[in-house]
């Protein structure tokens, strides 16, 4: 069985569809996920349902992060949020893998359950399975008192408020910000210096307002959408930070516009993919200003040597590219979450302009509460 869908239930607010309501809610959504958990004082952030003490904290020495979709994709973010501000290696991986691969399920890791319903099947089995072998998980989940919020030791609530379209958009990046949080409160623990604190709560306090400019370029998108409507199949790429960003925006594409598309590493382009580059098959690269740039432009080069369209989500204008989404610059470390949303609203206006059914697209459903 799987959830019933409660678009009924819920005021459309004068959108037209639930996906570009939740799309427009982001800046107050992330605002609230924020809210009351800053700790200026020690350039630091409060997690109060965490469960986890400092003495706890410090001993974790690797994290694991689970979830399907793009609660996976928000995992992706998370880990390397956790990496940078934390060094604690951590890693991603879809629950339903985990799950079904016998894990070796080790003492000083933590593990984390991400979810938007908290009632994903494979996610819950995995945080029973466990919990059975003794482990630690907490859970990054939007929907309070669900069934991985239960089950889990502790966590961090997204408070994203209720998702319908079963696209998730607003739900992804608030889940990719309490994720930053984790990341900044595990960092202070450990190693972060209290300037690089102050540093990442500056550059989440911009985001709301951020996003709201990104919001604004919906036209400008709007064009873009339409002018790569007849692409039969997408290539995202991104490099480390840009990656995970990729691949929910190709995710998101799929979903909801039935275009094909895939992602890749950048650098993985030139072992195979390149194959399939051609003008009907256009490439959205993702470019952070990181210290990756200058790699990621040389990407550009190849896939315009092979006759590849090539639109861009960067800083600046990237004259490799044919068109660009320029993007304001928050702090490298969060860069990718303001990316993230162009994308959103880029495969939205294609599903737009191909008609298609975007709150409920064919085949899916909100929740999958099945094996
Ligand atoms: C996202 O757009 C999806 N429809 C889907 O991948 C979703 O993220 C996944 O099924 C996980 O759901 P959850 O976050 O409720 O666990």
């Amino acid at each position: 069985t799987t959830v019933e869908w409660e678009a009924q239930s819920y005021d459309m607010g004068g959108h037209d569809t639930y996906m570009h309501k939740e799309i427009s809610e982001q800046p107050d959504a992330v605002d609230r996920v924020l809210r009351g958990r800053i700790d200026d004082r020690f350039a630091t952030v409060r997690l109060d349902g965490l469960n986890l003490d400092a003495r706890e904290a410090r001993g974790v020495r690797r994290v694991k992060i689970l979830g399907c979709g793009s609660a996976y994709h928000a995992g992706l973010i998370g880990a390397q949020l956790i990496e940078e501000l934390a060094r604690v290696p951590a890693d991603a991986e879809p629950a339903s893998e985990f799950r079904y691969r016998n894990p070796v399920v080790d003492p000083d890791t933590l593990y984390i359950a991400v979810s938007q319903s908290g009632e994903t099947y494979d996610t819950l089995a995995a945080v029973q399975e466990l919990r059975r072998k003794g482990a630690r998980v907490l859970g990054v989940v939007n929907v309070v008192g669900s069934a991985i919020a239960r089950e889990t030791d502790g966590g961090v609530y997204v408070h994203a408020g209720p998702e319908v379209c079963v696209v998730s958009t607003k739900c992804f990046t608030n889940t990719a910000v309490a994720f930053a949080l984790l990341a900044l409160h595990l960092g202070r623990i450990r190693d972060l210096s209290v300037a690089d604190g102050r540093r990442i709560i500056a550059g989440l306090r911009r985001l709301p307002g951020q996003i709201a400019e990104i919001l604004e370029r919906e036209e400008e998108i709007a064009k873009l959408a339409a002018e790569y409507a007849d692409a039969r199949s997408m290539m995202f790429v991104g490099r480390v930070r840009g990656y995970p960003v990729a691949r929910e925006a190709s995710l998101k594409l799929k979903e909801v516009s039935y275009i094909h598309a895939e992602a890749y590493p950048a650098s993985e382009l030139k072992h195979g993919p390149l194959a399939l580059i051609e003008p009907a098959v256009p490439t959205v690269a993702v470019l952070p200003e990181d210290e990756l740039l200058e790699k990621n432009r040389a990407t550009l080069e190849e896939v315009r040597a092979r006759g590849g369209r090539i639109l861009a989500v960067a800083h600046s204008e990237q004259e490799k590219a044919d068109r660009t989404i320029v993007v304001p610059r928050n702090e490298v470390e969060l860069d990718p979450i303001l990316m993230g949303v162009p994308l959103q609203l880029l495969a939205y206006r294609t599903a737009l302009a191909l008609g298609r059914d975007i709150d409920k697209p064919r085949n899916l459903a909100k929740s999958v509460t099945v094996e």
